[in-house]
């Protein structure tokens, strides 16, 4: 059986007033697009959480938390807060943040703290450059292994893994991948996962795409690609492009 896509809004740090959050937040809502076949997740900055509410149609995801519980730690934000607050996703290991600097040994401590309250991690693994001698098949390998180091096997369901080759992120991306590129990736991923885990276990893990997701290359990344869903970031602020990018998830028959 096919698995459930999920498509996810990275919303960085956008838009930058309440007003604007809350009508992006409402065009999404309000789309006649069909979520049937599709689990939906918008990730706006924390301070826009107490604004919206987990639905049957959208989910909250935030882009960050921190790995205690509560105490002294200026700044940070607790995987309880955020479930408090009706926060079901985490995206974590966004290689904006690993280029703030961020590692493998941070990501694996926001992820197991994560999964003990309750949210579904999404970890963002991918290579800054390629070059012929395939390492950068080995730095993903490495990712995932640091990352998920010491996470129980029955986790694995649960856990979406997103490949976004960093190249191919943002306004200044050379370029998405290709369908092809992201399916050689996602056996890699499965084999590395099984590897670690075994095969049974990760029957049901989503391994998705990211970088310069836009409608025009969806469908191609579902057939041909093998995608599981989308991680998203400047066609999420985009409702239109959003919602379409929902529907052809929806209708594709992979
Ligand atoms: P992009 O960003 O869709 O704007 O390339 C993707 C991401 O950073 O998750």
């Amino acid at each position: 059986m096919n698995k459930r896509k999920i498509v996810i809004g990275n919303w960085k740090m956008n838009p930058v007033t309440k007003k604007e959050a809350q009508k992006l937040y409402n065009s999404l809502l309000k789309g006649d697009t069909n979520t049937k076949k599709t689990e939906v997740v918008a990730c706006p900055p924390f301070v826009y959480f107490s604004y919206f509410k987990s639905s049957k149609r959208i989910n909250l995801g935030a882009q960050d938390v921190f790995w205690n519980e509560s105490g002294a730690f200026t700044g940070e934000v607790s995987p309880t807060m955020l479930e408090d607050l009706g926060v079901k996703y985490i995206i974590l290991g966004h290689s904006e943040r690993r280029a703030l600097g961020e590692s493998n040994a941070d990501v694996n401590k926001k992820l197991k703290a994560s999964l003990v309250a309750g949210l579904v991690p999404i970890l963002c693994v991918g290579e800054s450059e390629r070059n012929e001698n395939h390492e950068y098949l080995n730095l993903v390998k490495n990712q995932i292994e640091e990352c998920l180091t010491g996470v129980a096997k029955s986790s694995l369901a649960k856990i979406v893994i997103a490949y976004e080759p960093v190249w191919a992120i943002g306004k200044n991306a050379v370029r998405s991948a290709t369908a092809e590129e992201h399916r050689e990736m996602s056996i890699f991923i499965k084999k590395v996962l099984s590897d670690k885990f075994g095969a049974l276990n990760i029957k049901d893990t989503r391994i998705i795409y990211g970088g310069s997701a836009h409608p025009e290359n969806i469908d191609e990344f579902i057939t041909i690609g093998g995608a599981d869903g989308f991680l998203v970031g400047r066609d999420s602020l985009d409702p239109k492009k959003f919602l379409e990018i929902i529907k052809l998830c929806e209708i594709s028959k992979n």
